[in-house]
């Protein structure tokens, strides 16, 4: 690799794959989609507004919600075998935000002199924006190619390998979980799509464990996660003009022991005529009614070697945290 770079240093190449009008005609769609009919849904990726995002920094930090320290301790153990596992020179991050917890990753790819391009890929521009810049400072010798896009529409749009050289696409914090099965494995099948032969997957997943503890990571003593939820609502009130009484409702989360994922909804406590007048809907809502703000999924090991089988992926190897809460795999694109 050169040190040498011919592009100007520290510049971060930006692409806008989203027009200014995407988050509103997105919205509209998936209100009306969740909420025209029962049972009532919204899409989580509406909950990480400013406040929202704000929230869930705050989540990662609760004693409680034990993934994002599970998480960062399998990359700390493991970083460099996986910087070696994978033979890959470009990192492409899925929904990166800040890439804070990739750092420990990109560090070693760095490290070990891999690290040829760094390729952030989220929603949120400013953030993606600052975070490209600091990224272009902190590796001086890597590409920075950010892409301001939404992972579950635009992953044709992956830049292709430099010649001879593999991809890693890494997906943390378990967001998968966030994914219904059924588009869990279009994601998967269209991911595997966009990759080539000996491309690899780095896939963060929660694991199923006590309910208890499942439970308690989604039910802070401080109601924290519960305001992250209840937000949801506030969102609907700024973006189409509509009126929830956002502290109508009780935070309801609980564990689904069947579909092996955390539920977590919003309860209305009183009968309630919601307008949305951006979305053109009238909601009448039961005493008891039910909107689902919310899944993660938890998973087991065998299943999602069969899921990554399923969609063109080999596992190369899982790894767990010491408690095995939490586990990080490897895939190669067959
Ligand atoms: C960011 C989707 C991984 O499912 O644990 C945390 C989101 N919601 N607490 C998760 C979340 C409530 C989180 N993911």
């Amino acid at each position: 690799m050169s040190g040498a770079r011919e592009d100007g240093v520290g510049r971060a190449r930006v692409s806008v794959l989203l027009d200014a009008d995407w988050a509103a005609g997105s919205l509209v769609a998936d209100v009306r989609r969740g909420l025209g009919s029962a049972p009532l849904r919204l899409p989580p990726k509406w909950l990480y507004d400013d406040v929202g995002s704000d929230l869930f920094d705050q989540i990662t930090r609760l004693p409680e919600y034990y993934p994002t320290e599970a998480e960062r301790a399998i990359l700390t153990d493991r970083a460099a075998e996986i910087v070696t596992a994978s033979g890959a020179t470009t990192v492409v991050e899925l929904g990166s935000g800040t890439s804070d917890k990739t750092r420990t990753l990109l560090d070693a790819f760095a490290a070990a002199d891999r690290l040829a391009r760094f390729v952030p890929i989220d929603v949120s521009e400013g953030t993606l924006r600052a975070a490209a810049e600091e990224l272009c400072a902190r590796y001086p010798r890597a590409r920075v190619e950010a892409i301001v896009g939404d992972f579950t529409l635009h992953l044709g749009q992956l830049p292709p390998n430099d010649p001879g050289a593999q991809r890693l696409v890494a997906f943390l914090g378990g967001t998968i979980g966030n994914f219904y099965v059924e588009e869990r494995a279009a994601f998967l099948g269209a991911l595997a799509d966009s990759l080539d032969a000996g491309d690899t997957l780095l896939l963060g997943t929660d694991l199923v464990k006590d309910a208890d503890r499942l439970v308690a990571a989604y039910h802070d003593p401080g109601g924290v996660t519960d305001r992250f939820v209840r937000n949801s609502l506030a969102v609907l009130n700024r973006e189409l003009g509509a009126d929830f009484d956002t502290g109508a409702f009780a935070y309801i989360p609980f564990w689904d022991p069947h579909l092996e994922r955390m539920d977590l909804r919003l309860r209305a406590e009183s009968p309630q005529r919601v307008r949305i007048p951006g979305a053109g809907l009238d909601l009448e809502l039961a005493v008891g009614e039910e909107i689902q703000v919310e899944i993660s999924a938890k998973f087991r090991l065998p299943g999602i070697a069969g899921e990554l089988a399923a969609a063109g992926f080999d596992v190369v190897t899982s790894w767990t945290d010491a408690g095995h809460d939490y586990a990080l795999t490897l895939a190669r694109r067959r």
